[in-house]
C-alpha cells in the first residue's frame, strides 16, 4: 500500500500510536496536524520522522480562513486520505467536499448513539449497558458520516468515564488502522449511507 495519509490529532494520540505502529498503514502517514501547539501527538510524530505542523485556529480571522488554509496545507503535501484521530474541531465543508469519502474519523460510541464531545460520559449518565467505537466516513454533519467498521463494548457497574474510556480505546486501537487500511486499499464502496466492504482485493 502505497498511499499518502494525513493524521489530525489535538490530543494524546494514542489512535495516532496506534495507526503508526500498524504495519500496513504506518509508513504511508506522512503529515500530523494539530490545532493544539502542545498536543502530545505532535511529539509521536516527531518521533516516527513524520512532519508534525500545528495549525491554530485562533490565527485565522474567520472559520472558513481555517478551513481554507487547512485544505491548502494536505493538498500541498499531496494527501490522498485523511484520519481524524482525536481531533477535537468540526471539519469545515471545504476540507470534507475537498476529500469526500476520503476522511475518516473514530468515535467512542455506537453511532448514531451518544454522539458529541463527551459521549462516555453521556454514557454513564444515562446507563446504557452496551456501548463501543464506530469508525465512520466524515460528511457535512458531526459523527454522522456512513459507518465503516463498529464493534460493542460491555459497560460494567464499576465503570467511571476513564476506565470506560480505556476499554473502548482498546477497541480504537485495532479498529482504526483496520479502518484505514481498507479505506487506503481502495476496500470501501460507499452507497447512500451503506459502506460495503470489498474482500479479496491484495
Ligand atoms: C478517542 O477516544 C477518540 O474516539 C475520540 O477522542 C479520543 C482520542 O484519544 N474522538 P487519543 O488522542 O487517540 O488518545
Amino acid at each position: 500500500m502505497d498511499a499518502r495519509i494525513a493524521v489530525l490529532a489535538s490530543g494524546t494520540g494514542t489512535n495516532l500510536q496506534a495507526l503508526l505502529d500498524d504495519p500496513h498503514v504506518g509508513h504511508s502517514i506522512v503529515l500530523v496536524v494539530s490545532d493544539k501547539p502542545g498536543a502530545a501527538a505532535l511529539e509521536r510524530a516527531r518521533m516516527r520522522g513524520v512532519k508534525p505542523v500545528v495549525l491554530q485556529p485562533g490565527h485565522y480571522a474567520s472559520r472558513e480562513g481555517f478551513d481554507q488554509a487547512l485544505t491548502a496545507l494536505l493538498e500541498e503535501e499531496a494527501i490522498e486520505f485523511v484520519l481524524l484521530a482525536g481531533y477535537m474541531r468540526i471539519v469545515g465543508i471545504a476540507t470534507v467536499r475537498a476529500f469526500r469519502d476520503r476522511i475518516l474519523n473514530v468515535h467512542p460510541s455506537l453511532l448514531p448513539a451518544f454522539p458529541g464531545a463527551h459521549p462516555v460520559r453521556d454514557v454513564l449518565t444515562w446507563g446504557v449497558r452496551v456501548t463501543g467505537a464506530t469508525v465512520h466516513l466524515v460528511d457535512e454533519e458531526v459523527d454522522h458520516g456512513p459507518i465503516v467498521l463498529q464493534e460493542p463494548v460491555l459497560v460494567l457497574p464499576e465503570d467511571d468515564e476513564r476506565s470506560l474510556h480505556l476499554r473502548i480505546q482498546e477497541v480504537e486501537h485495532r479498529l482504526f488502522p483496520q479502518a484505514a487500511r481498507l479505506l487506503a486499499e481502495g476496500r470501501l464502496k460507499v452507497e447512500g449511507r451503506l459502506v460495503h466492504i470489498l474482500e479479496g482485493l491484495d
